[in-house]
């Protein structure tokens, strides 16, 4: 169907009535309430998003699918004025049900182990797909949804929020622009609190482990931000609080990652992670990360940003003393207007603007070639995020080796005897994980200007 004419355009370019770009929205949780449900809002009161290439561009929540349809139905009360009206549901066939809603992209906001059905849903019934991190869980899921997206002409783009932190766009461009030279090693961590193991995700955290949920933030900083190739990924952790001490279920975890550049220099990253953090710690979750340089270092906390706030009664428990006021932050606006926004909505909106470009951006009969504009755009793609998906399933197998009481194994990556071949004490032959190349045109070298290329 010619989205130019359905949506109200002229051949000769001028909009007499606006396009909609109608939303689905899988999995209505946290994640949801953070950032998706501020940006939908903001889009229906704002008339929707605008750009010169495409004119305005109606943005709706059309429809949700969830497990129960609980949450739906209280944020449909919560909501009367604030969005149009959505439709809901829920059981077995929810998303199915919403495909055939009439939308236009869906987002896929489910727990981790659940993305790769949903997105294969959306994708297989020719919807523009936006699915949270980590993408999915195996190199094998990434090509058969990649496959997909690229036979039925399709955008597939994964939320990255943290590329669109400030600090990290910062450290990006002082990479890109030489000033800070071949990152040499570096340490990230991030620390949840207790309520998410033991309440939020206590439905579906058996066998899971917070390096997937949240360590994947920095797996794709470090890869996005200083290219080079995935060599080689460790991992261990500990048991005992979330789930018992000898099961699969864990507490916290430790990744190293080993990425080799274009000059042959190697820098490893060590990722430490937990979702076990005492719920009264002064901020939601503690995040931070050194990169160390040939000539600098790059220190970042962001949870003291600069501000502190201690309310009696309050503080830490009902509200937290360090607050993240960039990435969703709620406050009145100079001009008196209350709002909500910060770099975990632009994430989203950044995608609805790239959607609304690759459909009504132009002519009808120019769409594959904006398609593939938005394609190669690496921050958000699913076909650049090969390596952070390699790092992922070598993590999850290598903890699950571990789990089975053969710890300490080492994923290298494109080794001969294949892509993801898991070496662990005691065994002579590698177990392979993935048989394909994992390193493919997105892996780059150095970024440019470092001097190192
Ligand atoms: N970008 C971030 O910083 C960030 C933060 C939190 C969560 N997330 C990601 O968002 C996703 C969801 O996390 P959350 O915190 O919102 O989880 P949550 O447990 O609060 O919500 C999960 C939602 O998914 C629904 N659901 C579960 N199985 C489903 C299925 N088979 N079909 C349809 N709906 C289903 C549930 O009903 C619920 O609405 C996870 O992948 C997580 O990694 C990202």
């Amino acid at each position: 169907m010619d989205k130019l004419h359905e949506s109200g355009f002229t051949n000769r370019g001028v909009s007499l009535s606006p396009p909609t770009l109608r939303a689905g929205m899988v999995g209505i949780g946290m994640i949801f309430d953070e950032t998706y449900r501020p940006l939908f809002e903001h889009r229906h009161a704002s008339g929707g998003v605008y750009d010169p290439s495409f004119g305005l561009c109606r943005v709706e929540l059309a429809a949700v699918a969830s497990r129960t349809g609980v949450r739906a139905e209280a944020y449909r009360q919560n909501s009367a004025g604030k969005i149009a009206a959505f439709e809901s549901f829920s059981g077995d066939n929810a998303v199915a049900r919403l495909l055939e809603a009439g939308v236009d992209f869906a987002c896929v906001a489910t727990p981790d182990d659940r993305h790769f059905a949903g997105s294969k849903a959306v994708l297989s019934a020719g919807k523009h797909l936006l699915v949270e991190k980590p993408s999915v869980l195996s190199l094998a899921e990434l090509d058969e949804l990649e496959r997909i997206a690229r036979e039925q002409h399709v955008l597939a783009k994964i939320v990255y929020h943290k590329l669109f932190d400030p600090d990290h766009k910062k450290l990006r461009t002082l990479v890109m622009d030489g000033e800070l030279q071949h990152v040499n090693n570096g340490y990230c961590s991030l620390l949840e609190p207790k309520s998410i193991s033991s309440g939020q995700f206590a439905e579906w955290i058996r066998g899971r482990n917070p390096g997937t949920y949240v360590a994947v933030h920095y797996i794709k900083l470090i890869d996005f931000t200083f290219g080079g190739r995935l060599k080689s990924v460790a991992c261990t952790g500990q048991r005992g609080l979330v789930g018992s001490a000898d099961g699969p279920t864990w507490d916290s975890t430790q990744l190293r990652l080993v990425y080799e550049y274009a000059d042959l220099r190697q820098a490893a990253f060590d990722i430490h992670t937990s979702w076990v953090a005492p719920d009264n710690f002064p901020g939601y979750v503690e995040q931070e990360v050194q990169f160390r340089f040939d000539n600098g270092v790059w220190n970042a906390h962001s949870r003291k940003r600069g501000v502190e706030c201690t309310i009696e009664g309050s503080t830490p428990l009902k509200r937290k003393i360090t607050i993240n006021n960039h990435y969703n932050g709620t406050c009145i606006e100079p001009w008196g207007q209350r709002s909500q926004r910060g770099y975990g909505l632009e994430a989203i909106d950044r995608f609805v603007h790239e959607l609304a470009f690759v459909e009504y951006g132009g002519p009808a009969g120019e769409r594959s070639r904006r398609l593939d504009a938005v394609r190669n755009l690496l921050h958000n793609d699913l076909a650049a995020d090969r390596q952070v998906v390699a790092a992922v399933q070598s993590m999850e197998a290598i903890l699950a080796r571990h789990a089975a009481g053969r710890p300490n194994g080492v994923v290298e990556v494109d080794h001969p005897a294949g892509g993801l071949a898991l070496f662990t004490p005691g065994s002579k032959e590698p177990e392979i994980l993935y048989p394909g190349r994992v390193a493919g045109a997105h892996a780059a070298g150095l970024p440019r200007g470092t001097g190192n290329t």
